[in-house]
């Protein structure tokens, strides 16, 4: 077994990369890929492979991609320029005759309003007329997309979003690489697979106001703004006004529901429940 991850400076491939390790991967099998290797000096002391891997260079992922039997495309941060690079990763891995490729993408990533959907989605079609053995993860929301509301519920008192009453199934990202990490392990017996990934309770702001409450020991309110008044409030606190409208778009996709699937498919392949946001905010406190 060859593996290799991109973004393994991120946070998500960083932890697949621990995973694959303490459960007794051997560290010259994994190669851990970026952007800029001295950020990975710390694993490659420790006998995994390292290598330069930029989706906007392909000649960097021919020479990162030769010789691995799998790999994990991490999709990239960079929304807006995500199918191009990850057309270039995908075809770099046929033209090194990777054996099968492992993607993160979105919750219904095809069928969705999600804003965040589009590129995943596209980059599942180029994955799948690609000819390659595939996976596709399907990653739910971070328990960690959170630690701002904890945040501003420190402070505050109080946190403003316009989710409504809608509900979130999210995850640990520790959950969703064990994941990763057991299709890598065998990918075999995922191929073909679309999994759905997301946490096992789905909840509210206001839930999450409660949950805040008790792991602050104080009262915490959630204030539930139209769209607009959550763009204007975030505008306010210093964002510019696409970033806040993108951010209130995802409030508007929480409250239409389409973050709140529980489909149980991140337990069954971790064999264990997922991570409940309160312990995941408990330990970012
Ligand atoms: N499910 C969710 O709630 C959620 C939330 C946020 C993001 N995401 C998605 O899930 C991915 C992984 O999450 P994360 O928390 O690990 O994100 P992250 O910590 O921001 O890591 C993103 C990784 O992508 C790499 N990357 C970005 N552009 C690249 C390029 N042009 N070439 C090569 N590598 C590139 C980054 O490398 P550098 O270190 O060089 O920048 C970094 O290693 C994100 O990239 C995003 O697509 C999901």
């Amino acid at each position: 077994m060859s593996v290799v991850i991109t973004g393994a400076t991120g946070h998500l491939g960083r932890l697949v990369v621990e995973d694959l390790l303490a459960r007794g991967v051997r560290a010259d099998r994994i190669t851990a890929t970026a952007r800029d290797t001295a950020r990975l000096a710390d694993l490659a002391d420790r006998g995994v492979r390292t290598a330069r891997a930029d989706f906007d260079d392909p000649a960097s992922l021919k020479e990162a991609l030769a010789g691995a039997d799998t790999l994990l495309l991490v999709s990239g941060s960079e929304v807006g320029g995500r199918v191009a690079q990850h057309r270039n990763v995908v075809e770099a891995a046929r033209g090194a005759g990777v054996g099968h490729l492992v993607y993160t993408s979105a919750p219904r990533a095809t069928d969705t309003t999600l804003v965040l959907a589009p590129e995943h989605g596209a980059t599942e079609e180029i994955i799948t007329a690609s000819g390659l053995a595939y996976t596709i993860l399907r990653n739910g929301w971070y328990n960690e997309n959170f630690a701002q509301k904890l945040e501003e519920a420190r402070v505050t008192g109080a946190f403003v979003g316009s989710a409504g009453q809608g509900r979130t199934a999210s995850a640990s990202r520790q959950d969703l690489a064990e994941a990763a990490s057991v299709v890598l392990r065998d990918p075999g017996a995922h191929a073909g697979a679309v999994y759905e990934l997301s946490g096992d309770t789905a909840w509210t702001y206001d839930d999450l106001a409660a949950t805040l409450g008790e792991l602050l020991g104080r009262e915490v309110v959630y204030r539930d703004l139209t769209t607009e008044e959550h763009v204007a409030a975030l505008t306010g606190a210093g964002l510019d006004e696409d970033t806040a409208r993108f951010v209130a778009a995802l409030d508007t996709n929480t409250r239409d529901g389409e973050l709140s699937d529980t489909t149980g498919e991140l337990s069954r392949l971790i064999g264990r429940p997922t991570t409940p946001v309160a312990e995941t905010l408990r330990a970012l406190l």
